[in-house]
């Protein structure tokens, strides 16, 4: 990850952003039942994904720093993280390695948000020692492993031996002393990848989807010479990608990937998500509105979340898995194909009550 890459990647999302994207969260519904049993002030927002206690279920996911650019997104999302006690993710860390002088652009987001929780990146051809390393620079609370081949194939510059990525983990997972999250970059996860990991003795997932930021989009425009503009939808959505990881109920799994309102937070949630993680949607607002608007815009959706969960009848995070759900469309044509049981999310409250 050089300075420059990371610059470019910042200004692409910008140009790409799209304000009504379409994405799988529209072919999922809500079934409304006319009763909620409960009081609207009752509602509670904290959730926890392994060891980790949040005290709201959505956050900031991984973007940024590297470069002086990007050290002043940091600085800003981390400031939005401090005064709405958002958790936070940092963007790959791998830079460090090669320029150990950047690591300030990283830091700045534990100097402004001495308190909260804050996660570190890295992608997952590194070594325990860097992965140690990362976590040390930001006095990290967890590390992200991102797996990102897509990206990396469409990138002229990007690596092309996965081959270590598993074995990478698996020993990151046994030896580093904070929990460890693996994820995609918005291509998706498969039962059978999500199994692979389980197998590494990874615990927490962010299965981050197709449906939002998309870096084949991105990396494609990136490239003078050939175009792989056929990969632009490469991948599962974020909607199927939860309901693959249905297949492995024991650990935690995190949604992100084309989250664009407090309505698909409740949804992913409603899906088996945990947490929910927001990178474009926040960044556009920052972008273009400033800390004090995105801080209001952060403070706004936690109330709409909590709104949409009294319309649901639910006090805690962990009780919208019992929510009926209506698949339509594509997702439910892919959960069909691949004999996924789409249609028992339809019935749960009958079947749980
Ligand atoms: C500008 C930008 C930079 C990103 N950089 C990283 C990164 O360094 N590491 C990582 O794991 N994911 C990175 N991502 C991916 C996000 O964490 C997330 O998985 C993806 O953008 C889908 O979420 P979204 O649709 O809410 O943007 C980046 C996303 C954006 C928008």
């Amino acid at each position: 990850m050089s300075s420059q890459r990371k610059n470019e990647h910042i200004a692409l999302v910008h140009k790409h952003y799209q304000e009504k994207q379409m994405s799988d969260f529209q072919n999922i519904k809500f079934v409304h039942h006319a009763f909620p049993p409960i009081n609207a002030q009752e509602v509670q927002l904290n959730s926890q994904i392994g060891p980790l206690k949040l005290d709201f279920p959505f956050f900031i996911n991984a973007m940024t720093g590297g470069s002086d650019e990007t050290k002043r997104i940091n600085e800003d999302l981390a400031i939005v993280a401090r005064e709405t006690g958002l958790v936070m993710a940092t963007g790959s860390m791998s830079i460090l390695f090669k320029h150990p002088e950047l690591s300030d652009s990283f830091q700045i987001v534990r100097k402004q948000n001495p308190n909260g929780l804050i996660f570190a990146n890295l992608g997952a051809g590194h070594s325990i020692e860097n992965a140690k390393r990362a976590v040390a620079v930001l006095e990290a609370d967890a590390l992200q492993i991102h797996v990102n081949a897509t990206q990396e194939l469409i990138m002229p510059e990007g690596d092309r031996d996965f081959k270590l990525w598993l074995s990478n983990i698996e020993t990151i997972v046994c030896q580093l002393e904070v929990p460890v999250i693996v994820k995609e970059v918005g291509f998706g996860m498969s039962r059978e990848t999500i199994q692979q990991l389980i197998d590494c003795g990874v615990q927490i997932i962010d299965v981050s989807g197709r449906g939002g930021t998309n870096f084949a989009q991105i990396e494609n425009s990136r490239r003078k010479d050939v175009s792989y503009d056929f990969l632009e939808d490469w991948g599962q959505s974020t909607v199927v990608s939860l309901i693959e990881a249905q297949s492995n109920p024991h650990i935690d799994y995190i949604a992100s990937g084309g989250i664009k309102n407090p309505l698909d937070v409740v949804k992913s949630l409603a899906l088996g998500a945990k947490a929910v993680g927001v990178s474009g949607e926040f960044l556009h607002v920052l972008q273009e509105q400033g800390i004090e608007a995105t801080i209001r815009f952060v403070n706004e959706w936690k109330t709409q979340v909590q709104t949409i969960m009294a319309l649901l009848g639910k006090v805690k995070v962990e009780d919208l898995v019992k929510t009926d759900l209506i698949l339509t469309g594509d997702a439910q044509d892919y959960c069909e194909t691949r004999n996924l049981d789409w249609k028992s999310l339809a019935n749960r409250t009958s079947k749980g009550h």
